[in-house]
């Protein structure tokens, strides 16, 4: 496995995987690998010749306040699961490889970018979209993977590909859950052991809201204020927000008659985590 740093080497790369007839398959992260991060590599491995795989916390999606600076990292032990799933090259630019000096231009994707995380995250998915077409125009993959645990930020490349014409095929892949439910993400680690334990009340809520559709709940108000109450029995649980939105607009919806994806995003102690459910109706 290569892990290359400048977009020279990755031009080279591609051009000549591009010259032989070799698909490529694109997996961006942010790095701190986990078993969410293999199973997409896993995907990508299965479907193309070539696997790439970005690792770069990118700035321009962090907000001021925001985790940027800790945000964990660790290269060597990414790129030792990395080569166990069969990654062939790891690409680790640094920010001033990825925006020069001079760099303005950015990617709005209007619509699906306002709520949810984009009310409390101004600018997220602006930075999101942004690194995400750079890193698709510097690998130019076939397919690229994103996992839908972050279900906003699926929605909205899977937008940009399809106004900006990409010749990219968006990918997306189940959440990957720890033995107890707890989503995995890289933030889990900011944890103590008291708030890991808390951190299940997200998955039990995506639990509870199944069973209230079960039990014939139709109103997606109702839905809400229980969802909210049920999390807040959890003393270290705050909440940003509790939606049931579209699957395909991501607008909220007032009457459970479809399927409809139910958002979540709580803080426990200092961390903010988000997790998702497909509300079967
Ligand atoms: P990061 O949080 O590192 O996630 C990289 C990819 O892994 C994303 O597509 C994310 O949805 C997926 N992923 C994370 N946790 C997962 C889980 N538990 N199950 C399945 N997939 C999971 O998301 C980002 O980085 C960045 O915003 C990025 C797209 C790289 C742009 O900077």
């Amino acid at each position: 496995m290569q892990i290359l740093h400048t977009l020279d080497e990755m031009h080279k790369l591609v051009s000549a995987a591009r010259r032989g007839g070799k698909s490529i398959g694109l997996v961006p992260t942010m790095g701190f690998f986990h078993a969410g991060h293999l199973s997409l590599m896993q995907q990508a491995r299965k479907d193309n010749d070539l696997v790439v795989v970005s690792v770069f916390v990118n700035p321009t999606q962090f907000g001021p306040s925001e985790d940027f600076k800790t945000y964990p990292r660790d290269m060597d032990h990414d790129a030792r699961l990395a080569e166990s799933v069969g990654v062939d090259v790891i690409f680790n630019p640094s920010p001033e490889e990825m925006y020069p000096e001079g760099y303005s231009t950015y990617v709005e994707v209007e619509r699906f970018s306002k709520g949810l995380c984009g009310a409390s995250r101004p600018g997220h998915f602006r930075g999101v979209a942004t690194v995400c077409l750079k890193l698709m125009n510097i690998t130019g993959p076939d397919r690229a993977y994103f996992g839908m645990k972050d279900y906003q930020q699926l929605r909205v490349v899977q937008r940009m590909a399809a106004d900006l014409n990409l010749c990219v095929q968006i990918v997306p892949m189940p959440i990957f859950r720890e033995p107890d439910g707890l989503a995995m993400s890289s933030r889990n680690t900011y944890l103590n052991p008291a708030e890991r334990r808390a951190a299940l009340i997200l998955k039990k809520a995506l639990e509870y809201a199944q069973r209230l559709i079960d039990e014939g709940v139709t109103s997606a108000d109702e839905l809400r204020i229980r969802v909210v109450e049920f999390i807040s029995t959890e003393p270290l649980a705050q909440i940003d927000y509790v939606e049931a939105v579209d699957p395909d607009t991501l607008d909220c919806i007032k009457t459970l008659d479809h399927n409809a994806v139910l958002a979540l995003a709580v803080k426990i102690g200092n961390t903010r985590l988000i997790d998702n459910t497909i509300l079967k109706v």
